[in-house]
């Protein structure tokens, strides 16, 4: 039988994990956490406990859900304390979103669950309305909210609410039908349509004559190049292709590129350099971007720009056939 696989978001210094892991050794434990400093405490902490059944990444939850599992392969999610983003204006930062709770619907298997504990009641009591609108979840207890939930593993956060006479919210739910991944969904996660393993675009362009790059430098625009609503509901997803910068090298140009698709954001280096036809575009070896819409996107723009501003072809090009339609009378 194969081990069953869980997932924890936002691990902080790794306590929680550990313990789960110890618990249930015939199991999987995966943990994300965006913070370097805290990661790092936590990967010391599986260390010391030499607990075998623990993979950390350090790695951003939503995008840990598109590229690390499958459809319907986690038994279970825990999220414990997240963030709560208190402030009316910072609510959207919240990592449980109309969004988020369709992807871990998609992840989870039938009778998987997912347990988040708070100390914030509005944040417990929208989790379980956001779950529920996907029709897919039921309470995992007699009811999704509870304040004591006996035999959990208590972190630092817990500790400390509850040394304040705090009380704290834990939110139960288990998922008890199969759900179809909504459309709109990919266009808010982009890294969902991407099976693993594409190429990153490149184009090459056949010159008359040498280029001249410190005057493409001061031609080729900075600021954005692209701005699209990709959908409006249930939650606004756009994609936004800026030039950050531009710097011209004697043998080519570099140029910082910001790239953001619906809640995923990517910063990258397109690298214009000489080639036996004339010239190529691609991205720079030290930055890392995924192939996403977005990227191929931007890489036909700039394509479309230098043939413009060096009187050049584009001979050869790994862009999405879709993207060079899309850039139809615009570029
Ligand atoms: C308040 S702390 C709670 C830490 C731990 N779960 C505990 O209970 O002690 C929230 C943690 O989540 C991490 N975090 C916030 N947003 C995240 C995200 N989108 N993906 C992964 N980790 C995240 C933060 O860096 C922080 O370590």
């Amino acid at each position: 039988m194969k081990s069953k696989v869980f997932l924890e978001v936002g691990i902080g210094n790794g306590e929680f994990i550990v313990w789960a892991a110890k618990k249930d050794p015939q199991s999987t434990f995966v943990g994300v956490e965006v913070c370097k400093k805290v990661f790092r405490d936590a990967q010391k902490r599986v260390a010391k406990a030499g607990v075998k059944n623990v993979k950390l990444f350090l790695m951003e939850g939503t995008r840990a859900l598109c590229q690390l599992f499958k459809e319907e392969s986690l038994s279970g999610v825990y999220l414990n304390f997240p963030d709560p983003w208190a402030k009316k204006k910072q609510k959207k930062r919240r990592f449980i979103n109309k969004a988020s709770v369709w992807l871990i619907a998609s992840r989870l298997k039938i009778e998987g669950f997912f347990i988040m504990a708070t100390d914030f009641k509005e944040y417990a009591e929208e989790t379980v309305e956001l779950f529920s609108a996907t029709g897919a979840f039921s309470s995992l207890w007699n009811t999704p909210i509870r304040n004591e939930l006996p035999g959990y593993y208590l972190t630092k956060y817990a500790r400390k609410w509850l040394s304040q006479g705090l009380p704290l919210y834990f939110v139960g739910l288990k998922k008890i039908k199969h759900c179809e991944v909504p459309s709109w969904l990919y266009s808010y996660y982009p890294l969902l349509k991407l099976k693993g393993g594409e190429s990153l675009p490149e184009v090459v362009l056949s010159l008359n004559k040498k280029a001249d790059f410190e005057r493409l430098a001061q031609t080729l625009p900075k600021g954005t190049l692209w701005e699209e609503e990709l959908v409006k509901e249930p939650l606004l997803s756009k994609c936004v292709i800026k030039v950050l910068e531009i710097y011209s090298k004697k043998d080519g140009l570099l140029l910082d590129m910001l790239v953001s698709e619906g809640e995923f954001v990517q910063r990258f280096f397109v690298k214009i350099a000489p080639h036996s036809e004339g010239l190529i575009l691609k991205i720079h070896e030290a930055t890392s971007a995924e192939p996403t819409e977005g990227v191929h996107l931007a890489m036909a723009i700039v394509a479309r720009l230098c043939e413009k501003f060096l009187n050049a072809r584009i001979e050869r090009s790994s862009c999405k056939k879709k993207v060079w339609q899309k850039l139809e009378g615009r570029y």
